[in-house]
């Protein structure tokens, strides 16, 4: 049996999601209010025979796994590793080794660390002139304490006397961190002092760097210091915010990305929790990696500058390859802005003025949009080389948007601004977009066709009909089940899943006892089954039906519906022979065939009416 299995099939899907949530019995199933989409009436079903849930709500389903992965915001690896832990396996591929024991110490060190810049900042007096900092920044003490605010000392020791000496991490493990560094003469000193400090944790919560603001008065200190790159900490993976917001861009599907730390703390504050926080203006393609498994669209809010700018434009292929939506939240143009507010950031509108800043947040413009926008602030448009400029510069951006009916939108738009006729612009768009694209290489170029790819097809699933028949099924005893099942055999259902589904169940019926018999079930008619045994219309009817005139009669619809579909098919191939104009004689021969079969159907209808 496959690790994944054996792991699987250790741990009960109800409780591993009932140690998350609470669930309540349902009949056959339990329920609750879905964890990925906002709702008051549970509809989300987990169902313990096939070992798998499903939202009929946000329409999200899967097995434990899955479950683990969407909740925890794991990867698959972390998630089979987690319910390996829980039933006490030891995964083959997961024998430590000894990097993953340094690893398990550098994670140790640092959340020490954390505490304990936490607990100067919460508890001790040197921590004073970061509370005093804290307050002047409108920061609240929930907000501290959700993300571990602390502040580290104006003292060239502290924090290395407490790891060292009192916690006896070894000088080379703490180095290893990034915590401390070797000065010149030999002697390590911390490297954090007088700052605030942000612990930043990586996708799982763990903390492997940490972000230091300024608390002295002397200019020369830079505002900013950061853990350097080491084993764990990544400045271009890490998305500040993100392990502790993640659930809720989950339930937006959108992520507003801002650049600092204290935009995306202000902003939660003024009860904008869906965003995370870059820490500059670069987004890295591995940050949108990451984004892409909670957010189909990500709304950037970074400044204007050059740097913003540019990094705008680059996330255009990056996010595109993904499959998500790139928005933008123009603090330069929203007419919800007045001149007085149009200069600050995040931080400060969400802080100053936390309506707006939620207003904003809900009328993010499209990345085409805003750099339209800046195209005409930056060049004028009034002048032969200003239009020009702008057409260079919006070419190749315009040329990544894939809908025609969209670029056609935008490029309304611009003709209108520049007051020039559509055709010519088209004209030069095409012409100067594919130019610039070759003659420079822009990331659009670097990005592979195929990471464009399609989205897994959706499983197929039942028709209404088909899935209220395979819901009464499973209400019959164990006697009763099997003669049940062969009424169903008559029947050839309209979508082939169903046919499968009818087939393998009575193939597994002689092998295996009810309770193994799902067990067996392929994964895809796993979920397929699931789909009718836990939907909340069917199980509220239960109650009030008699089972076998309830069986007698579904069966009679689907048989109709089935003769009814086969009808549809052959009337379709009669519709396409009857529009040729000129038929072959074996076209002619087929059109007799079908006008014959049809027949043959009606009456057949006819006697299952
Ligand atoms: N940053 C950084 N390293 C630097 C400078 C900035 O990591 N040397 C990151 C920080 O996360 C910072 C963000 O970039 O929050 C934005 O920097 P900056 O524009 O300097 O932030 P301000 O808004 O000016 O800083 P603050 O709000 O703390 O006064
Ligand atoms: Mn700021």
């Amino acid at each position: 049996m496959s690790q994944i299995r054996t792991v699987k099939e250790a741990n009960n899907i109800v409780e591993v999601i009932g140690e998350r949530i609470k669930l309540d019995a349902a009949g056959i199933n339990y329920k609750a209010c879905c964890p990925f989409h906002g709702e008051k009436t549970p509809s989300f079903f987990v169902n313990p025979s096939l070992q798998r849930y499903r939202c009929f709500g946000c329409g999200v389903s899967g097995d434990v796994l899955d479950f683990l992965q969407n909740f925890d915001g794991s990867t698959f690896y972390e998630a089979l590793k987690t319910l390996a832990d829980r039933a006490g396996i030891t995964l083959q591929e997961f024998q430590r080794t000894r990097e993953d024991e340094e690893r398990e110490i550098l994670l140790e060190i640092l959340s020490l660390a954390k505490e304990y810049y936490h607990f100067l900042l919460t508890k001790h007096e040197v921590g004073q002139v970061g509370r005093a900092y804290l307050q002047s920044r409108g920061t609240t003490s929930e907000s501290i304490k959700i993300f571990q605010l602390g502040v580290a000392s104006s003292a060239w020791d502290s924090l290395l006397k407490y790891l060292h000496h009192k916690k006896n991490y070894s000088l080379e493990q703490i180095e290893k961190t990034g915590l401390i560094i070797k000065g010149k003469g030999g002697r390590y000193y911390d490297r954090f002092r007088e700052r605030l400090m942000f612990p930043l944790k990586n996708h799982r919560g763990q903390v492997v760097g940490f972000s230091g603001r300024s608390l002295s008065q002397d200019v020369k200190e830079a505002k900013y210091i950061n853990s350097p790159e080491t084993a764990l900490y990544h400045k271009s993976q890490l998305l500040y915010g993100y392990s502790e917001l993640f659930r809720e861009i989950k339930k937006k599907e959108q992520v507003i990305v801002v650049e600092g730390e204290f935009d995306m703390i202000s902003s939660t504050q003024a009860h904008v929790n869906h965003v995370v926080a870059i820490k500059g203006s670069a987004l890295t393609q591995e940050q949108i990696t990451l984004l892409s498994r909670v957010a189909k669209t990500i709304i950037l809010s970074l400044d204007a500058d050059e740097a913003g700018v540019k990094a705008m434009e680059r996330a255009i292929p990056m996010v595109k390859a993904k499959g998500l939506d790139l928005k933008v939240i123009d603090l330069k143009h929203s007419p919800l802005l007045t001149a007085t507010h149009r200069a600050k950031d995040p931080d400060e509108l969400a802080r100053e003025q936390p309506k707006l800043w939620r207003e904003l947040t809900e009328s993010a413009v499209s990345v085409y949009e805003f750099l339209q926008n800046h195209a005409l602030d930056v060049y004028d448009s009034s002048k032969p080389d200003g239009q020009r400029q702008i057409i260079n510069y919006l070419a190749p951006i315009f040329e990544t948007i894939d809908h025609s009916v969209e670029k056609e939108f935008y490029i309304q738009r611009l003709a209108k601004a520049l007051n020039v006729r559509e055709s010519l612009l088209k004209a030069d768009l095409t012409k100067f977009g594919t130019i610039n694209k070759s003659t420079n290489s822009t990331p659009q170029s670097a990005v592979p066709a195929t990471a464009n790819a399609e989205p897994n097809t959706p499983p197929a699933s039942l028709t209404q009909s088909e899935a209220y028949l395979f819901f009464l099924l499973f209400r019959f005893t164990k006697d009763q089940f099997a003669k049940a099942l062969s009424d169903m055999q008559a029947i050839q259902f309209s979508s082939s899943v169903a046919n499968r589904l009818r087939e393998q169940l009575q193939q597994l019926q002689t092998h295996h006892s009810s309770e193994q018999l799902l067990n067996h079930l392929a994964e895809d008619l796993k979920q397929v089954l699931m789909e009718a045994l836990a939907q909340p219309a069917f199980e509220a009817m239960v109650g009030a039906i008699d089972l076998d005139k309830e069986w007698s009669e579904t069966l009679r619809r689907a048989r109709r519906e089935a003769v009814l579909a086969e009808i549809k098919a052959i009337n379709e191939e009669i519709n396409a022979l009857d529009s040729v104009q000129v038929r072959q004689p074996e076209q002619e021969a087929r059109l007799n065939e079908l006008l014959a079969a049809i027949v043959q159907k009606q009456n057949a209808l006819k006697k299952a009416a």
